[in-house]
């Protein structure tokens, strides 16, 4: 049945893919190259099971982040398995001329950008009047510009190429407004809404965007954000960043434009797009103070 909806979902994708002469020399510019998955965040969490993932399903990853021991390590780890398949740039995705220094690096290792997975980000919680301003500066920089211009760069290529996509990772917290953590659930609202826009303005020119929206999932982020102890952390059950990664890898494949991993999650998402705000805005609230603030 999946499968089926996996060669429906591509069939429909492509309906105006034809064979270009624009599209054939696109694609000779690259025939020399390997097509790669760029992973943004790649060195740990849900990145890193990303790159897994699509390493382990045969593709050549370049995973980025800022410091360069943890990506030295992963690489390590799946190298390790996967002999040569991964590849690193220690990079804060933040700065100007990232995009070029992804180029650069993917062009040296013989590869070009099949795939974007948009995945880094930072999150910011307490109440946002006492939020410090560079915190809030990081997190838009991060969470917004970066993630808008990469997708922006890679695109027209891929357009060109008439493959590919990008997947990124929004959250639950990108459908319902987030008292506690307000400019992270914005930031992730702006993920929702850019990705499913893109989607419909290049919908059938063989271009997947796919958005993940994943409940709490098991990693150092909600201790690098001060939320450890929100409600939250006691009273939902975590995802595993391997169980995030395989249903977004098999979602992205199968043409899905939002990913939603487990279904507990996907019965939250339901009713946070049934219920109204003046419900589920207070509830979300509760679950995730810190009660120690
Ligand atoms: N964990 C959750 O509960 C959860 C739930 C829903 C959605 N998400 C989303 O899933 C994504 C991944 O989350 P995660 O939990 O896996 O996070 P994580 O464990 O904190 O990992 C974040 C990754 O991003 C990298 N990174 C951070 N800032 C960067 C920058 N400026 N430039 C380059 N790399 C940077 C980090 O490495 P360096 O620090 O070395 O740069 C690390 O590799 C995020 O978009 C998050 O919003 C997470």
């Amino acid at each position: 049945m999946l499968r089926l909806y996996g060669i429906a979902a591509r069939a429909w994708m492509n309906r105006y893919n034809s064979d270009t002469a624009e599209r054939r020399q696109a694609r000779a510019a690259v025939a020399e190259q390997q097509p790669a998955v760029v992973v943004t965040g790649g060195s740990r969490g849900i990145g890193f099971e990303i790159a897994r993932t699509f390493v382990a399903n045969g593709h050549h990853v370049l995973i980025i982040a800022r410091g360069a021991p943890a990506l030295t390590a992963a690489a390590a780890d799946l190298n390790g398995i996967y002999n040569g398949r991964c590849h690193t740039v220690a990079l804060d995705v933040t700065a100007p001329d990232a995009a070029a220094r992804i180029d650069e690096a993917l062009r040296r290792a013989g590869l070009y950008c099949e795939v974007l997975v948009n995945n880094a980000a930072t999150g910011v919680s307490g109440p946002f009047a006492e939020n410090a301003d560079s915190d809030l500066d990081a997190l838009t920089v991060l969470n917004v510009a970066a993630l808008t211009r990469l997708m922006h760069s890679v695109l027209p290529q891929m357009l060109a190429r008439g493959s590919g996509g990008v997947i990124s990772l929004a959250s639950l917290g990108g459908y319902v407004p987030g008292p506690h953590q307000a400019a992270y659930y914005a930031s992730k609202a702006y993920v929702v809404s850019l990705s499913e826009a893109v989607a419909a303005e290049i919908s059938g020119r063989g271009v997947n965007i796919c958005v993940v929206a994943p409940g709490p999932v098991d990693t150092r982020f909600h201790e690098n954000m001060g939320a450890e102890r929100a409600i939250y952390r006691r009273v939902l059950p975590a995802l595993t960043p391997e169980d995030v990664a395989a249903v977004a890898y098999r979602g992205f494949t199968n043409g899905q434009r939002v990913v939603v991993p487990g279904l507990h999650y996907r019965l939250a998402f339901l009713a946070l797009r049934l219920l109204p705000h003046f419900i589920s805005v207070p509830l979300t609230g509760i679950i995730l103070k810190n009660p120690q603030r």
